[in-house]
């Protein structure tokens, strides 16, 4: 961090002391060394080699910068040498100084700034700055495609949030509840309604709005997606002005000991404010469950008059992404009906450790989801058997060679930071999670 800001400050005060004319930097200061030499003086006398030259000898190969020979043999042409420190003007016959101009401090590290900022300083210094512009341009891809695959299939706002009348706000991890949302926001936009649809995390003041539709997912341990994490700090910056009844659908699964826990939260922040008019109790959807969301919708429609009818493409089960996977191996369950099955896929290699593969044993929208443990190029899953148990009950029919078709779940939550002050782990009922400060 340090280094990063001092060089800038370097940069920009070497780029503030040059003008550029024409492609040509042209120096403030120093002045040339040229400027300083006295014609008057130029000698012929003694003739020297240029190995010879004392000045070139007594200076290390490493401090030299640039060295220019004269244009022509008239004795006013002369050795240009740059140095860290000065610049020289040597006499090309006697190899006497003629001239020489010392660097101040600020233009030394203005130059040193922009060797280093250019990699001119070494071949290890070039291939360190290459990497790090590689990495940004990494980070700003994967910063893309994780904005694109959120927004795969959303519809574009035709009004703006301060015209709308319904807002639809969306905290998502994978994108699932936004197909929720998005089919919910072209319907009512169909029936002529003024609606705006966005991320959690951009509440803002919405001086026309009538309703507020919250749809959020729960996270890690109850937590908000990523994209609703300002959520609470904007909810404190905009106070509406007007009240805005308000409903919200939680999404989440009864696997998790936090059901549907940050869609309860949310409730608890818009209750403590005086706008916010709760038109209905939060309604959880379970698995994606389009019977849990129909339920809601239902009562929302009663509730609002809005004339809507539980969207088709909600019923259809999700194929986008789906991947087949073929069984490579799978031990029988062990007396404690635990067993672990092995799985591999081309198009999965990129998941690791930690990552969730989710299955579909039915077909439709039941989801579950299972931990992958990466063994080589394989993916490992240990599973408990469950008497009825619709996931581990599909798991344990598969013999090697079967193939399935599987979606893989990045677990961003799960993975270890690169640098973790503290970490711990601790056991629930079949895995170790971890947690770190
Ligand atoms: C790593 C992970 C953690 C989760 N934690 C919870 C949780 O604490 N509570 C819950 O109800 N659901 C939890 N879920 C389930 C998701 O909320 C649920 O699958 C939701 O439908 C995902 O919606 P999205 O695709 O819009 O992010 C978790 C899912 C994953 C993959």
């Amino acid at each position: 961090m340090w280094y990063s800001a001092a060089s800038h400050f370097f940069y920009f005060s070497y780029c503030t002391h040059r003008n550029l004319h024409g492609g040509i930097p042209v120096y403030a200061a120093p002045a040339k060394a040229s400027a300083l030499i006295d014609e008057s003086q130029i000698k012929e006398e003694p003739l020297k080699e240029l190995a010879e030259f004392a000045v070139l000898q007594q200076t290390p190969l490493s401090s030299l910068q640039k060295l220019q020979y004269p244009f022509s043999d008239f004795p006013e042409d002369y050795y240009n040498v740059q140095l860290k420190d000065r610049e020289l003007c040597i006499n090309q016959f006697t190899g006497d100084i003629l001239a020489q101009q010392d660097y101040t401090t600020t233009y030394q590290l203005a130059n040193f700034s922009l060797r280093w900022h250019t990699g001119r300083s070494g071949t290890i210094w070039a291939l360190i700055m290459a990497l790090a512009s590689a990495y940004i341009l990494f980070f700003i891809y994967s910063g893309f495609a994780i904005t694109l695959k959120r927004r795969r299939g959303r519809s574009k706002n035709k009004f703006k949030a301060k015209d709308a009348r319904i807002i639809i706000l969306v905290g998502s991890e994978n994108g699932g509840t936004f197909k929720f949302a998005d089919a919910i926001y072209t319907q009512l936009i169909k029936h002529g309604e003024k609606v705006f649809l966005s991320d959690l995390s951009n509440f803002a003041a919405f001086p026309n709005a009538e309703h507020l539709v919250i749809m959020t997912s729960t996270y890690g341990q109850g937590d908000a997606p990523s994209n609703a994490k300002k959520l609470a700090d904007r909810i404190q910056q905009y106070s509406q002005k007007q009240d805005i009844q308000f409903s919200i659908v939680g999404f989440g699964s009864r696997s998790y000991r936090q059901f549907c826990q940050f869609a309860f939260d949310v409730a608890t922040l818009l209750q403590s404010t005086k706008w916010a008019k709760a038109l209905m109790p939060v309604f959880t959807v379970n698995d994606k469950s389009p019977q849990d969301f129909s339920d809601w919708l239902t009562e929302w429609t009663r509730q609002t008059g809005f004339n809507m009818m539980m969207p088709r493409k909600l019923l259809e089960p999700d194929t986008t992404e789906l991947k087949k996977v073929s069984v490579t191996s799978r031990t029988v369950p062990d007396e404690e009906s635990s067993f672990m099955i092995r799985l591999k896929s081309l198009k999965l290699r990129h998941a690791v450790s930690g990552d969730l593969l989710a299955i579909y044993p039915k077909n439709d929208h039941r989801e579950r989801l299972y931990s992958i443990g990466k063994i080589g190029k394989e993916m490992q899953l240990s599973v408990k058997l469950h008497e009825h148990g619709l996931g581990s009950g599909f798991l344990n029919n598969l013999q090697q060679g079967d193939q399935i078709k599987v979606k893989l779940v990045k677990n961003q939550h799960f993975r270890f930071p690169k640098r973790a002050k503290k970490s711990s782990w601790y056991p629930t009922e079949r895995v170790l999670h971890p947690s770190w400060e």
